[in-house]
């Protein structure tokens, strides 16, 4: 049973707590609904984590997919994210680069979690970036 939306981004809420944006000052949380090959299902939650090398800075979307995959975790449910200066704002959309970065391991059917109006938003991940680089 994969895990529940309001559930996973509650938990990318939570995350905001441990952002290191000391530049940007700009908070985001993730939290990923994942699974392996033996079809086992893993919650992985992540910030995103700056540099004084502004170039070096790791969205938190990429954490989560980072700590996902080097633990076996290849197969992308869902994904939520949250993110603002204090709390979350609306609708915090993840960044080319992480759009990419997800597609590498993102089912046909992976959902994106997003807070919108005080309410969740929930968007197909094919519909956010139809059409990735492949090799
Ligand atoms: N950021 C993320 O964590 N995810 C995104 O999709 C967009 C931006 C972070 C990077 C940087 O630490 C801060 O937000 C401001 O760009």
């Amino acid at each position: 049973m994969l895990m529940k939306a309001e559930e996973l981004y509650r938990l990318a809420c939570d995350m905001m707590k441990y952002s290191y944006s000391p530049y940007s000052h700009f908070r985001v949380g993730a939290a990923l609904c994942a699974t392996n090959s033996a079809g086992e299902e893993k919650i992985f939650t992540g910030c995103n984590v700056e540099n004084a090398s502004y170039g070096g800075c790791i969205c938190a979307e990429r954490t989560v997919a980072v700590k996902a995959v080097s633990e076996g975790f290849t197969h992308f449910h869902s994904i939520a994210v949250a993110g603002g200066e204090s709390s979350p704002q609306d609708m915090v959309m993840p960044c080319g680069i992480c759009r990419q970065f997800i597609s590498e391991f993102a089912c046909e059917d992976m959902t994106v979690i997003l807070q919108k109006s005080g309410g969740l938003h929930i968007m197909s991940f094919i519909g956010l970036f139809p059409e990735p680089f492949c090799l």
